[in-house]
């Protein structure tokens, strides 16, 4: 059965949501959007919460959050026990963070890092 990831974002966020989603479906996973459905403003937390919830309690192992510098959206998830959200906006910072941190949550700069690289 296909891992079910949680994935959210603010209006920032919200086009390379759309992306990333597509990127998912294609490596195997089955995204689970949390919101927002379309680019209009947004409490990023309003987002962040429910994702970091699932991951919290344990009802999906990892999760992926965005939003424009990745900084509200980490800040409100690592909020939750047993959440570690870690802002990538390197493929080599993603790995470390896995390798070094036991991230649990991805959270992309969406207005600073390219669809391409984010992906
Ligand atoms: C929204 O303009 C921006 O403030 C938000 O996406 C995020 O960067 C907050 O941390």
């Amino acid at each position: 059965m296909a891992e079910r990831i949680p994935i959210a974002s603010d209006h920032a966020g919200f086009e390379l949501k759309e992306r990333l989603k597509e990127a998912l479906r294609r490596r195997g996973y089955e995204p689970e959007d949390l919101g927002p459905s379309s680019d209009a403003s947004t409490d990023y937390a309003d987002y962040a919460h429910p994702v970091a919830e699932r991951v919290s309690t344990g009802a999906a192992p990892r999760g992926i959050l965005m939003c424009g510098t990745g900084l509200g959206m980490s800040y409100a998830a690592n909020r939750h026990p047993h959440v570690r959200a870690a802002v990538a906006w390197a493929p080599e910072i993603a790995r470390l963070s896995r390798e070094h941190n036991d991230a649990n949550v991805l959270v992309l700069p969406a207005r600073f890092v390219g669809a391409d690289e984010a992906e």
